[in-house]
């Protein structure tokens, strides 16, 4: 025993703090998702804007829908007013008008990794809006969530502990000696069209020890399971979206071995950056004695993004400028600053594009959606990079 004024702490008294701690989020989350109801998404477009996602004129679009080839717009019930359209609708215009931006059958869906080692920089952030920006645009896009801490989940409205069966549908089962041989099991349609995701809870940190375990026990190369899971479902989409857990385990080096290509989410603060600059270093060392067992592994791309930027802090101009001169091309034009707007909605467990209604008219929101918007558009174009038949379109935009 101590002989401080401090009473010590046994399991019981962490066990009673963790249990107040959950009702908390428990109560969060009741307020969020009222029992019984399923999160929605409740965004709609107007006519001008369903032309600029379409890429064809309103004047197009109301032909279409005169001569029946589009069904007639939705109106309100009582005042007849038009609602405009749901994305669900605009895929369908884009269907019709054959303005899907899907891959080539030759060309291969892209797998891109959201990877730092470190907590908080942005990764699960950067996870939902990216694959909701890639929807919008009408990609056929997969979301991972490889965490066990299951924010990403969350913010697709599901409750871990609650929704999700760790021995049925998260990447857990996969993982275990004589567990399912592709992972078509744990796909689950979500409330945003041609959005699907693979949840997490935190049963799936056991994975951590189920994997260490096979790679004693093992001759195969256990850490390229996660890709061949990928591959048997990837021909159904145009991009898969890993979120990896903030820390080098097991699934963090699956992922390194699946993905096609990393994001690499950096706050402008010295820590953040700190950890960047470790997590290239142990990328780079581990990648290499993973390649002496596992055989080579090339990316399509690398870059690192600044994160949570506060352009009235003088540090993170200043590290910003030092993170553009020593990373160049690595670096992505685009800065995703700090915003309350993200804030905000993450505490509703939510995204920014998810916000409808008078939400979207403040300066903020929109000041937010142009940040969100500019990194999905570098990522889209980088993502078409990727794809050999892109290459025609891509010069003619000025882009190649
Ligand atoms: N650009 C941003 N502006 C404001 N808050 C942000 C921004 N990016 C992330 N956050 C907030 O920081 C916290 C950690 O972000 P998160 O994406 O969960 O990080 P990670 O997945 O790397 O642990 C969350 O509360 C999130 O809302
Ligand atoms: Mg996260």
């Amino acid at each position: 025993m101590s002989n401080t004024p401090l009473p010590s702490i046994n399991i019981d008294d962490l066990e009673r703090i963790s249990n107040r701690a959950n009702s908390v989020i428990d109560r969060l989350r009741d307020q969020v998702f009222a029992p019984g109801t399923q999160k929605t998404l409740n965004v709609r477009f107007n006519v001008k804007t369903a032309a600029q996602m379409v890429g064809r004129s309103e004047t197009l679009i109301r032909e279409a829908e005169n001569d029946g080839r589009l069904p007639e717009p939705s109106k309100d019930e009582k005042t007849g007013r038009r609602l405009g359209y749901s994305l669900h609708e605009i895929n369908n215009m884009r269907e019709i008008f054959g303005t899907l931006p899907h891959r080539k059958e030759s060309d291969e869906a892209l797998v891109l990794a959201i990877q730092n080692f470190k907590g908080g920089v942005g990764k699960s952030t950067l996870v939902t809006h990216l694959s909701q920006y890639l929807a919008l645009q009408g990609y056929r896009v997969c979301v991972i969530d490889c965490d066990s801490q299951a924010s990403t989940t969350s913010i697709f409205g599901l409750n871990p502990d609650v929704d999700i069966d760790e021995d049925e549908e998260t990447l857990y089962p996969f993982f275990r000696h004589g567990g399912p041989q592709d992972l078509r099991y744990a796909l689950r349609a979500t409330y945003w069209p041609n959005l699907a995701l693979i949840g997490a809870n935190l049963g799936l940190y056991d994975a951590e020890y189920e994997l260490a375990g096979r790679m004693a026990r093992e001759s195969g190369f256990v850490l390229d399971r996660l890709r061949a899971g990928i591959n048997s479902i990837r021909e159904h989409f145009d991009v898969i979206l890993l979120d990896p857990p903030p820390a080098l385990g097991m699934i963090s080096l699956s992922v390194l071995r699946s993905a096609d290509a990393i994001l690499i989410p950096t706050p402008p603060n010295n820590v953040d950056f700190g950890s960047t600059v470790h997590f290239l270093k142990m990328m780079t060392s581990t990648l290499t004695e993973l390649e002496k067992v596992g055989g080579e592994h090339h990316y399509k791309f690398v870059k690192i993004l600044t994160t949570k930027m506060n352009d009235g802090k003088s540090a993170h101009v200043a590290i910003k400028r030092m993170m553009d001169a020593i990373f160049a091309g690595d670096m992505l034009q685009s800065v995703l600053k700090d915003s309350a707007e993200i804030d905000n909605a993450t505490a509703n467990l939510s995204t920014v594009y998810e916000t409808s209604g008078a939400g979207t008219r403040t300066e903020t929101h929109k000041r937010c959606r142009a940040y969100l918007d500019a990194v999905g558009r570098e990522v889209e174009i980088l993502m078409r990079k990727t794809w050999p038949s892109q290459t025609e379109a891509l010069r003619s935009e000025g882009l190649l």
